[in-house]
């Protein structure tokens, strides 16, 4: 049974990679599709029978109260523990475990709280629980794995070599860690308490060295991190697309069409798919060219043209303003005739007429004129 594996959610981290989007929005509650990240999580681990998750968070805890009435309507019993400090991956889950937050004799779940992923959970927890594992690694396979764990796998899915971010050459495997894993929670006692630890390079190496029951079971199914901007993006891109089954917001209108309260979609240039959040207006003459999601309150104004782009609550963009691969924050105006390409803006950002931004990051509550960028990288 599924139910007995408890899950913890590790949303604590300050997600430097994808500011300034995390300015404002902790990493985990960053939206795809218009949903926060940890939400869809949340509704994958109670569809699989899940009913006990932890979320251990760090910085900005009262930001998850909302998460809190998503998980009870869902049915989970939700518990949040909040460190002083962080304490890292090793640390906070340690952090938890002496809080008495985990059930020594049930399999324990970890989940990043930055993954886009719906592993099979019972299919892991067999796999783990057959083999008396100690860590159990839900493994992904990527072309280039330098910035991951990459692991090496003998006979049975055992875990012969673990090598944290390795260099070019040092391996020929591409399985990597998901950030997904089932433990045995009395590994964590090997972690020192109340220390920044990191689990992954503290503790995982010397439990290969040491040939503990460490194994992969690798599914094969999606699998994406937000860690960067161009990952963010494309975690949105693919939920639209139906790659995974993560579901946006809104009632499904048309066939790749989401579509909130209060929209008209009658007349509306769209190409699919889209989410379009509450009350959003889409002035006749704009086009959405696809892979678009509008936040709720979101006005485009006549003879913008946005494709591939994620678009936060209540932004204005201007009269044929252009926006494609790029994200703009909770609140942000675009002007009119402005071109935003690859770019993300931050929180309340003005960006005034005629600007033109292509690949560049403006901070939150930020004020450009009209007229004075025009930043073309060679
Ligand atoms: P970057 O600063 O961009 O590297 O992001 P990050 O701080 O979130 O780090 P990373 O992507 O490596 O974190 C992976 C997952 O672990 C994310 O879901 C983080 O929220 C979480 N995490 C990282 N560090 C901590 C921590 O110290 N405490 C807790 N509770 N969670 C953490």
């Amino acid at each position: 049974m599924v139910d007995a594996v408890q899950a913890v959610i590790l949303a604590g981290g300050k997600g430097t990679r994808l500011r300034p989007i995390t300015a404002d929005v902790p990493k985990s509650l960053v939206p795809i599709a218009n949903r926060p990240l940890v939400s869809h999580q949340l509704r994958h681990l109670a569809h699989a029978g899940v009913t006990d998750v932890l979320l251990a968070l760090g910085h900005n805890a009262e930001q998850f109260d909302r998460v809190r009435y998503f998980a009870e309507a869902l049915g989970l019993n939700l518990r949040v523990i909040t460190e002083p400090e962080p304490l890292g991956t090793g640390g906070a889950l340690r952090w938890c475990a002496d809080a008495g937050a985990f059930d020594e004799d049930r399999p324990l779940l970890w989940l990043n709280g930055d993954v886009v992923a719906s592993p099979d959970i019972a299919g892991l927890r067999d796999f783990h629980v057959d083999r008396g594992a100690q860590v159990t690694f839900w493994l992904t396979s990527v072309r280039d794995v330098s910035a991951f764990g990459v692991v090496e796998l003998g006979s049975e899915g055992f875990v012969e070599r673990f090598l944290e971010k390795p260099g070019p050459e040092e391996t020929d495997s591409h399985l990597v860690n998901a950030g997904v894993l089932m433990l045995d929670p009395a590994v964590l006692r090997r972690i020192p308490p109340e220390t920044f630890f990191s689990f992954e390079q503290g503790l995982l190496p010397s439990l290969v060295r040491e040939r503990q029951p460490l194994y992969g079971f690798f599914e094969g199914s999606y699998w994406l991190d937000i860690g960067k901007p161009t990952s963010y993006l494309a975690a949105n891109r693919h939920v639209l697309e139906g790659r995974i089954d993560w579901r946006p917001t809104g009632t499904l209108a048309e066939d790749g069409l989401w579509v909130g309260e209060g929209v008209n979609i009658d007349g509306l240039g769209v190409i699919r798919p889209a989410v379009l959040g509450d009350d959003v207006k889409v002035e006749p003459g704009a086009q959405l060219f696809g892979r678009t999601v509008l936040g709720s309150g979101v006005t485009v104004r006549k003879g913008a043209q946005l494709e591939n782009c994620v678009i936060y609550d209540d932004v204005e963009i201007g009269h044929d303003t252009e926006v494609f691969g790029s994200v703009v924050c909770q609140g942000a105006t675009i002007g009119d005739n402005v071109v935003l390409d690859r770019t993300i803006v931050g929180a309340r950002t003005v960006v005034g007429d005629r600007n033109e931004l292509r690949g560049a990051r403006l901070w939150q509550d930020a004020r450009f004129e009209p007229g004075v960028i025009s930043v073309v990288p060679a």
